[in-house]
């Protein structure tokens, strides 16, 4: 085990399953980082999962543990839209992260489609559902393989 994925949640997240349902699906976080989880285990990518409400503590977390990591995916809701902050400890510590949202941001309100974020994300899933999370995860353990 010594890959490191950070799973990266940002405000609101943890209601997912019951927030919205019909934009962001019927499973909760936890059911999300479970699948992450078991796809990741047998290929020796260990999986740190965390989510918060609140900007600094994201930062905080990616501040420890972005330097140990191998990779991310980040999906940060609102903060993708308005943090320069978290931009700036993503880019501080380096870490190669996938840019993740549920919802297709594009098709939705004009304030959803500027990201702080894509500029240094190695790549970007939007739209397809919760299942975004296992095809980065599923891209990592590729580049892992190459
Ligand atoms: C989101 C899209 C954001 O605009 C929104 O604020 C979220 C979730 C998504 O996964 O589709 O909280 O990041």
């Amino acid at each position: 085990m010594n890959h490191k994925l950070l799973l990266v949640n940002g405000p609101n997240l943890n209601l997912l399953g019951t927030r919205e349902p019909q934009i962001y699906g019927a499973k909760s976080l936890e059911e999300i980082v479970d699948e992450v989880r078991e796809f990741c285990w047998p290929k020796g990518i260990e999986v740190l999962p965390f989510q918060s409400n609140h900007e600094g503590s994201l930062i905080d977390f990616i501040q420890q543990q972005g330097p140990g990591a191998a990779f991310g995916i980040v999906n940060a809701g609102a903060l993708t839209h308005t943090s320069i902050a978290l931009r700036d400890a993503l880019k501080g510590v380096g870490l190669k992260f996938i840019e993740v949202h549920i919802s297709n941001v594009h098709a939705r309100e004009e304030f959803r489609h500027q990201s702080y974020l894509s500029e240094i994300a190695a790549g970007l899933i939007v739209g397809l559902g919760t299942g975004g999370y296992l095809l980065a995860a599923r891209h990592w353990a590729q580049q892992l393989e190459a």
